[in-house]
Parts: C-alpha cells; structure tokens; sequence
C-alpha cells in the first residue's frame, strides 16, 4: 500500500485509482474454466495428469482471445464466394476493431477484414486479416520510387494452430507482437496480417468447413498477396508498393512468394523477408521430431489428398488425441501437451510415408526460381527450423539459379523466434531500402553476425508474455 500510495503521490495512477479502491488479485482463471468430462478424456485414454495440463493449456489460449471464440463473432462468417468471386475481393470491412480487450502498444490501431483468397488446388475461399496502423506513416525522403501513402508490409505468421480459434487477428497481442508486427507499425509501416485461410473464418457461407492447409506454402503465399490487395482496395491510403515478410510457418510463405512472383508477378511487390524460414517439410521434420509438424499437417492434408487417413502416420493413441484436439480447437499449447514426443503416438518411421514426400514436394519453394530480392535470417540455434537445412535450401536454391538476389544472413547463437530480435535493425533496414529504391545486385550473398558479448550472456527465449491489465494496479 506505502508503494501504491507513493505512485498515487507521484500522479502516475491518480487518474485510475482512488485510496479506498479495495485492489484484488487478477482471478486466476481470468476469462476461461473450461473443465474436460470423464467422457472426453477417457475417449482420448489421456491420465489425470494430462487432462489437467490440458484444462490449463486450454484456458490460457482461450483468455487470450480478443473478441471471444471466432464461433460466436460474427465478424468471422463470411458471405457467400464462388467460383466467380474474384481472389482479393474485399468480402468484409471492420474499420475500427476496439482494442480494449487486445494487448498492443499503445498508439497502435486495429482494422479486420474479410476477404477471398485461393487453396492450394485453386478453390476460392474466404479468409481473415488484420491490418495494424501505425501512429504516423514512415516517409522514404529522397526515394526513387513514388511511395505515396502508408507504407504497407504483408507479415506471415509462425505456428499459432491449425484450428479457426487459432487466427492472431482475435488473439489478443496478434501473436507475435513485438517480434514482428508491433515493431513494424510502431516504425511506420501498415501490417496487413492474414490469418490463413482456415484460421478465423473456419467456414463458408453455406457452412462447410475452410480447413487450413498447414505449411502448404504456395496456399499461405496466395493468402499474403490477396489479404494485401484487398487491403488496399478498403484503405486506398495504403502504399502500392510492399514487401512481403514471415517468420517459420511464415517464413516459408514468404520464400513461397518471391517463388510466386516469378511466375504471377504482383505490381508494387518490392521483396521478400523470409525468417527461419522451414521450405523443405520433409527435411525439417527429418532434423527435428515430427511431431511438433505431424499433428498439424494431418489436419489439413485431407483437403489436398483425399485418400490421407490419420492412421498413415499415427497409433491409435494418437488418432485419439488428434480427436480430442479437433473436438477442443485447441491451438499451440494444448497441442503440445496432447503431443510431447512422437513414442506411442506416431507411426514409426512415418517420415517416409508417401502422403509425407508428396505433401513435402509439392509445398517447397526452395531450388525454384524467385524473383525480387530475398532477405533469409536465420538463427544458428534454432531447434525448430535447424539452420543446417536452412542454409542447405539456400545454397542449392542460389546454385540452381545463381543470379537469385539472395542475402542470407545468420545470427550466431540466436534460437528460433528470438532471431527476429538479434536480426531486428538488419530486416529494418532492408525493408526500408526496398521502399527507399535500392538495387540489388544479382547473385546470392551469406553473412554470419555474431553478438557483441559472450553467446551465453545473452537472454536467450522469450520470457514474458503480454497480458491484458484488467486492474488499476496492473501496470508496469
Ligand atoms: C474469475 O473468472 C471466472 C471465469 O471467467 C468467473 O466465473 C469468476 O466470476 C471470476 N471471479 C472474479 C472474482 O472475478
Ligand atoms: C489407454 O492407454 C494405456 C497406456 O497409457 C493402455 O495400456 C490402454 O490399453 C489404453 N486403453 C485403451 C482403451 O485403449
Ligand atoms: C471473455 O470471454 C467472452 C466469451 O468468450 C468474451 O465475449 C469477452 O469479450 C471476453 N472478455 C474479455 C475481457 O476478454
Ligand atoms: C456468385 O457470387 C456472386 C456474388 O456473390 C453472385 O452475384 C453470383 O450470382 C454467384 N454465381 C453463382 C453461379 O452462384
Ligand atoms: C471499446 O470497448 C470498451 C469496452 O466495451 C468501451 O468502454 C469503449 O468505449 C470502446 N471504445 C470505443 C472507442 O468505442
Ligand atoms: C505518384 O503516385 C501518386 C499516387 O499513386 C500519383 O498520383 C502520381 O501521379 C505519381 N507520380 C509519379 C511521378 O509517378
Ligand atoms: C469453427 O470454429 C468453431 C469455434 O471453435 C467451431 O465451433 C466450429 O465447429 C468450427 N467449424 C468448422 C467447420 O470446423
Ligand atoms: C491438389 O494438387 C496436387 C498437386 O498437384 C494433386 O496431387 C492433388 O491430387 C490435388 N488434390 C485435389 C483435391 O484436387
Ligand atoms: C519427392 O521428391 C523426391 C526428390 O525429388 C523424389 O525422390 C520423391 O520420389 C518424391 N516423392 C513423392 C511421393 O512425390
Ligand atoms: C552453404 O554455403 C556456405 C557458403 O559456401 C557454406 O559455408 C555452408 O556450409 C553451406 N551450407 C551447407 C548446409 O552446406
């Protein structure tokens, strides 16, 4: 109280609290309790324990949604598209969201969207994005190019889940937060964020299921290039001009359109930034344990070889914990604690299975031509897109088509998300010479950054999380 009573002194909390205010602790369940029956545990044959690490996995991600489940915000059912409604079609503005239950830097603002995207066979969908704006739009003075307007950005997002309550526009810090899009519009750029289609909108009009097709990322690249054009067909203040930019699952739908735009050019794409980036599937679940991928994959895999069973790849132990997984929606977390290593769950050896090779061939990007230049950042200390695979992909890439403009820069001891921090003022900087009209020259380059202090000195994870302040007093 002596150290509340100093703030209240010092005018910092005048304007919120008032001496007799009785403070209380945040609840601890804060916007969720759900509890799991005995039937849906015992249909999974998931122990006491499990079942309780997945009741609390399960609250945190669902007191993380801004707007409640997408299952009962309107803002996520689409109108009616078919097979003649454009891709890029603006389906759905919401111009202001309220962001009084999201978790942003202050003096950001907050627009969704709905709009049609194209699957990986062709299909129109609809989809969801969000844009976040900055205070006051970043200005290019002396560029070559005529940039008028906000500058725009099309950020991809990692791993968030496979299911719609797993889209960052209803999560309440978008997700990745100060790794990416904050810091973006807090430097002046438009971030024109989609979902995926399948995350967020979960289903057309006419009610059948939009499933997200998990790291087949000429489908992500589609979304990325149609949420921005939309986006600028509902704020025409936004640049013509962007770059495209994503870290893991994302990083390989920004690898996916520098490949796209060799074949359909988009006017005003100005290059690529790709983050640990992870093109080869087969590769990366070969260099890491699968089934971090696996369980994610599967769910969306059917929408492209119908004839995939989840016995291809999993024991009857783990169809059963996929079950429970679909039956809750539940996204990173829960995952995980339904899915902790592959013994007992996944099928051995099921890294060769053919529906894997397949899904993998026909995802990558990589040893195909790109056009623009490309920015690969990479961690050398990244457990789940090891940069030994990385770094493979991009040599043969640049010796398969050695005029690719591509800067490959690794970060010494950096693991995987945290790369986005140590490689922060080289990205920066890169998107801003690309608004500002810099050539680049034809041919791959790689460079190695390493810390200023010892490797080990530095804070290697995040160790934070950002949490809404339902209380006066929560403030730091
Ligand atoms: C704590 O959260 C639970 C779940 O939302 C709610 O039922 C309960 O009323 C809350 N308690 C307080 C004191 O806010
Ligand atoms: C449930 O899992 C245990 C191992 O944890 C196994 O011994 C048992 O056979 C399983 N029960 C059913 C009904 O599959
Ligand atoms: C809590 O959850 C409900 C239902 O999901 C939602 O409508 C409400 O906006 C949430 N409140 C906060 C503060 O997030
Ligand atoms: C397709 O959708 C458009 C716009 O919603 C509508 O005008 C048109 O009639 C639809 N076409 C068919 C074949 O359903
Ligand atoms: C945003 O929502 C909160 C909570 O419902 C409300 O108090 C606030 O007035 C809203 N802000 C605006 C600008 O509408
Ligand atoms: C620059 O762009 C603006 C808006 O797109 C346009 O009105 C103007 O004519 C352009 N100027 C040049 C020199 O291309
Ligand atoms: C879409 O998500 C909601 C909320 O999680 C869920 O209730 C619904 O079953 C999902 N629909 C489909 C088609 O997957
Ligand atoms: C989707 O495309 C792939 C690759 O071309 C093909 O093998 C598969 O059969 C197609 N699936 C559907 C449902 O059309
Ligand atoms: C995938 O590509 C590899 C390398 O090109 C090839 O050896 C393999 O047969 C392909 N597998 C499938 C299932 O497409
Ligand atoms: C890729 O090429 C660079 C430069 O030649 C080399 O240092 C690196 O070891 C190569 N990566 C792999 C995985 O072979």
């Amino acid at each position: 109280m002596v150290r509340l009573l100093d703030l209240l002194t010092h005018g910092i909390l005048a304007s919120c609290l008032n001496a007799q205010e009785v403070l209380e602790y945040q609840n601890n369940t804060f916007n969720s309790s759900y509890a799991l029956s005995e039937a849906q545990s015992g249909a999974a044959n998931i122990s006491d324990s499990v079942a309780k690490n997945l009741e609390v996995a399960l609250n945190v991600e669902r007191t993380n949604w801004a707007t409640g489940s997408v299952g009962d915000d309107h803002f996520y059912n689409p109108p009616p598209v078919n097979a003649s409604t454009a891709p890029g079609s603006l389906l759905k503005l919401q111009e202001f969201t309220n962001t009084s239950t999201y978790t942003l830097a202050p003096n950001l603002a907050l627009s969704r969207i709905l709009f049609t995207s194209v699957d990986f066979n062709g299909s129109i969908v609809p989809a969801s994005a969000y844009v976040l704006w900055p205070w006051q739009a970043r200005t290019f003075p002396g560029s070559c190019l005529n940039v008028s307007g906000v500058p725009a950005v099309a950020w991809a997002h990692g791993t968030s889940g496979v299911f719609g309550e797993c889209a960052p526009s209803h999560i309440r810090n978008l997700w990745y937060q100060f790794s990416a899009p904050f810091t973006l519009a807090l430097q002046g750029y438009a971030v024109v964020a989609p979902d995926y289609a399948g995350l967020g909108v979960n289903h057309t009009a006419e009610g059948d299921p939009v499933v997200h097709q998990y790291l087949a990322h000429p489908a992500a690249a589609n979304d990325m290039f149609y949420a921005m054009e939309a986006a600028q067909k509902a704020f025409p203040e936004l640049s013509k001009q962007f770059v495209t930019m994503g870290h893991s699952q994302g990083g390989g739908a920004a690898w996916a359109t520098a490949h796209r735009q060799s074949i359909t050019p988009v006017e005003g794409h100005l290059g690529t930034v790709a983050g640990s980036p992870d093109p080869d599937n087969y590769d990366n679940i070969k260099a890491t344990d699968g089934v971090g991928f696996a369980p994610r994959i599967a769910r969306g895999i059917g929408s492209i070889f119908p004839s995939f069973k989840y016995s291809e790849w999993f024991e009857p132990e783990g169809v059963k914990r996929l079950h429970l997984l679909e039956e809750l929606s539940g996204c990173n977390s829960v995952n995980d604690v339904l899915f902790p290593q592959s013994e007992g769950l996944m099928r051995l050896g099921f890294e060769e299975n053919w529906y894997l090779r397949a899904y993998s061939n026909i995802s990558d990007p990589s040893r195909k031509p790109i056009s623009g230049p490309m920015l690969v950042i990479q961690g050398t200390s990244d457990p789940a897109v090891p940069a030994d695979g990385v770094s493979k992909a991009v040599n043969e890439t640049c010796a398969m088509y050695p005029k690719s403009q591509i800067r490959y820069a690794s970060f010494e001891g950096a693991s995987h998300v945290p790369v986005l921090n140590a490689a922060q003022q080289i990205w920066l900087q890169w998107i801003e010479d690309r608004f500002m009209g810099k050539d680049v020259d034809e041919g791959c380059t790689q460079e190695y950054h390493r810390p200023l202090r010892r490797v080990a000195s530095y804070q290697k994870e995040l160790e934070y999380y950002l949490q809404l302040a339902v209380q006066a007093y929560e403030v730091a």
